[in-house]
């Protein structure tokens, strides 16, 4: 049942209407629009009646987080609906579900397209999250600073052309998703000089092992190295959307005013583990 939603409200648009981005909206919807974005016409309608039944005023949108004109579509929509306070980027592909020109597409320039149009559409005080994953720090060797400004500043129209988005370089899927992750983390510092323009904030989070479908996927396609980076991390033990969510309601909210264009790893202390040699890691 809905009451009163006939006022103007403010607008929270989340594209990828998944596990982490439904426990996100949750906590940053109430007395607000929520308008939902995905891929999937079954993940929508779940994730709408989800939100309804709690009372939440929603409105879903199909949209193809790679593709430049229906994000751009999104977000218009999303300004239509209201001021827009909040944006929520969890479209995603893991390894073991797309092939590496898809992860590029969707998980590295589809995002770069998203920072773009909710650059232009974000109110006074909006804030908004990406997120990105623990992955962004597992590059075997780090990048040069010459191709990390690369992936930061370079148009998002034109980043596929970029030499290190090429076969040669991006050889599977796991590597794919490696780099968009890191290059999410970048790309936020650009899109906070852009949103800083209208006075609004843009962070990544690098969520640890969530247990949601993706994850699911990587947990049967991975088995044991998966497991034992799990029992190896500081806490030893997999997340919970719940636990990206209260993180992000944080970032998302006025206490972390000041806080910008920057990347919160919550993982569990699984990089910890790898960066303190507690686990080897290991890359296909
Ligand atoms: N679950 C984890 O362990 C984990 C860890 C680190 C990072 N992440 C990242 O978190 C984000 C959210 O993942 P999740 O675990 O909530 O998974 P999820 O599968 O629950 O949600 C992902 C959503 O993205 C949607 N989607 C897929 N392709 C799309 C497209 N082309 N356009 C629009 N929507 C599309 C899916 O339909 C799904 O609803 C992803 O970017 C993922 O890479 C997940």
């Amino acid at each position: 049942m809905q009451f009163n939603f006939n006022e103007k409200r403010e607008a929270v648009a989340l594209l990828g209407a998944g596990s982490m981005g439904m426990a996100i909206a949750e906590r940053v919807a109430a007395n607000r629009i929520v308008l939902l974005g995905d891929i999937s016409e079954k993940s929508l309608k779940a994730a709408a009646e989800r939100l309804q039944f709690s009372g939440y005023a929603v409105e879903t949108m199909i949209v193809d987080g790679g593709d430049q004109e229906s994000i751009r579509a999104f977000a218009r929509r999303a300004a239509e609906l209201g001021p827009v306070k909040h944006y929520i980027h969890t479209a995603g592909a893991s390894p073991n579900q797309a092939n590496p020109q898809h992860i590029i597409k969707l998980d590295l320039v589809g995002s770069a397209y998203a920072l773009d149009a909710f650059g232009e559409v974000m109110m006074r005080d909006g804030s908004g999250i990406l997120i990105s994953s623990q992955t962004g720090y597992m590059l075997p060797e780090p990048m040069t600073n010459e191709v990390e400004l690369a992936l930061t500043t370079t148009p998002a129209e034109k980043l596929e052309a970029l030499p290190c988005l090429q076969p040669d370089v991006i050889i599977n899927s796991g590597v794919a998703y490696v780099v968009a992750k890191r290059a999410n983390q970048l790309r936020v510092r650009k899109a906070a000089m852009d949103w800083g323009r209208r006075g609004a904030r843009i962070n990544t989070i690098s969520p640890g092992v969530v247990v949601t479908p993706l994850a699911y996927d990587e947990f049967r396609a991975a088995g044991e190295g998966y497991q034992k980076m799990i029992e190896s991390s500081a806490m030893h033990r997999v997340g919970n959307p719940a636990e990206i969510a209260a993180a992000a309601e944080f970032l998302l909210s006025d206490k972390a005013s000041f806080i910008t264009g920057t990347d919160l790893l919550v993982d569990g202390g699984t990089i910890a583990a790898i960066k303190t040699g507690a686990y080897q890691l290991t890359l296909s």
